[in-house]
């Protein structure tokens, strides 16, 4: 048993990711460049090449009995999807119980969270990139409509984001943590800012994300990645109490606390110090496809395996083929980026002379 889910470096995957839906309601960017899904010439996979709930749900208890323990449901933007609950309560019941959470742009989630707490979904991550209502306007491309019956500040779609985040922590989602991708030049001033929204909310993690490569996002040759060490140093100098939290070597943040603080404070080092060694993610794309690496595009259908109704067996070995193929870190294209995360930190020295 288990051996299914085991790559030749001897990472045993527990952790899967479902993608529910390619579409999102939001279409971020970051000044010129692309940043997530484009606000055109997307072209989107037909409703009947997309996973039914009936097939989420069946390929979510294959791998539970392989020894899945945790599923994140992710999109696109997952609370797009109509039988989100659904998928949820069926999933959450599974044999074997995994823990079952989603990653979501919050917009959305004022409306869908109490269901969505009842069904079993456990934890919650909600990627938010400015606490500025005008700069989250720009990213996301929303329009900041001026609120016309208070005479308050335009807040337009944030403020919904920002009260998701408090109606999460008051439901009991636990944790709840806060997304946020770092920019240089775009929200690199508001690390204090963000540390400071979990000043009276300890149930709060708020996660800083070095900018990674994906295709055509704009990468531009790392000008936009800030490297953990200078938004550590950020707050160190501004917290001296910082301290860190042991973590599992599979998790994707390093953790810190700050006593006068409530909640934490995660970093997401992709790039400058990658955590490939521990990885135990493996994931499925809405059209049902198997990646076994984020940064990777080589897949393979498990949609079309079930659709011609292979035996479980067979299903099991076209999963560990897969497996058996991960590389070592960022599906081998770690080498690619060296000379620019290099770069990224010759220009954080540059930076704390200034
Ligand atoms: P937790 O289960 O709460 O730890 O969430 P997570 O960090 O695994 O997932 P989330 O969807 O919140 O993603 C946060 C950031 O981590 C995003 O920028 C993801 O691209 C990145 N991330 C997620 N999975 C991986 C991975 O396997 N490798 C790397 N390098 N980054 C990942
Ligand atoms: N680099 C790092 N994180 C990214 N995300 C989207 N694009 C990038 C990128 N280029 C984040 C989203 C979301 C999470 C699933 O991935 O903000 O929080």
């Amino acid at each position: 048993k288990n051996d299914y889910l085991t790559d030749s470096f001897g990472r045993f995957h527990n952790y899967l990711r479902i993608s529910l839906t390619e579409r999102c309601n939001l279409r971020c960017k970051y000044s010129l460049g692309k940043y997530c899904m484009p606000a055109d010439g997307v072209t989107l996979t037909h409703k009947s090449k997309l996973l039914t709930s009936d097939e989420v749900i069946r390929l979510a208890n294959l791998f539970v009995r392989q020894g899945v323990r945790k599923i994140r449901l992710t999109g696109g933007e997952p609370t797009l999807r109509k039988d989100l609950v659904d998928i949820v309560r069926a999933i959450s019941a599974l044999d074997g119980k995994p823990k079952v959470s989603m990653t979501t742009n919050g917009v959305t989630l004022s409306r869908v969270l109490p269901e969505l707490y009842h069904a079993g979904l456990s934890s919650i991550n909600i990627s938010l990139d400015s606490l500025r209502p005008e700069r989250y306007g720009q990213i996301t491309r929303t329009i900041v409509k001026n609120n016309v019956s208070g005479g308050n500040p335009p807040r337009g779609i944030w403020s919904r984001v920002m009260d998701g985040v408090d109606l999460a922590l008051h439901l009991g989602f636990n944790p709840v943590k806060i997304n946020c991708v770092v920019m240089r030049n775009f929200n690199d001033d508001e690390l204090v800012d963000f540390v400071r929204l979990t000043e009276n909310r300890p149930g709060l993690e708020v996660r800083f994300i070095e900018f990674m490569p994906f295709g055509g996002n704009g990468w531009g040759d790392g000008k936009k990645l800030v490297p953990y060490s200078e938004m550590l140093k950020v707050l160190k100098e501004r917290w001296p109490t910082l301290f860190r939290v042991p973590g599992d070597k599979s998790d994707t943040a390093k953790v810190f606390h700050i006593p006068e603080i409530g909640g934490n404070i995660g970093f997401i080092t992709s790039m400058t110090e990658h955590f490939c060694g521990g990885c135990n993610r493996l994931r499925i794309t809405a059209d049902g496809n198997l990646k076994v690496c984020l940064f990777g595009n080589a897949e393979v259908s498990l949609r079309d395996a079930i659709r011609a109704n292979v035996s479980e067996e067979d299903l099991l070995l076209t999963i560990q083929a897969a497996v058996r193929l991960k590389k070592k870190q960022h599906a081998g294209n770690y080498a690619a980026h060296k000379e620019e995360i290099l770069d990224c930190h010759t220009k954080e020295k540059q930076f704390s002379v200034s």
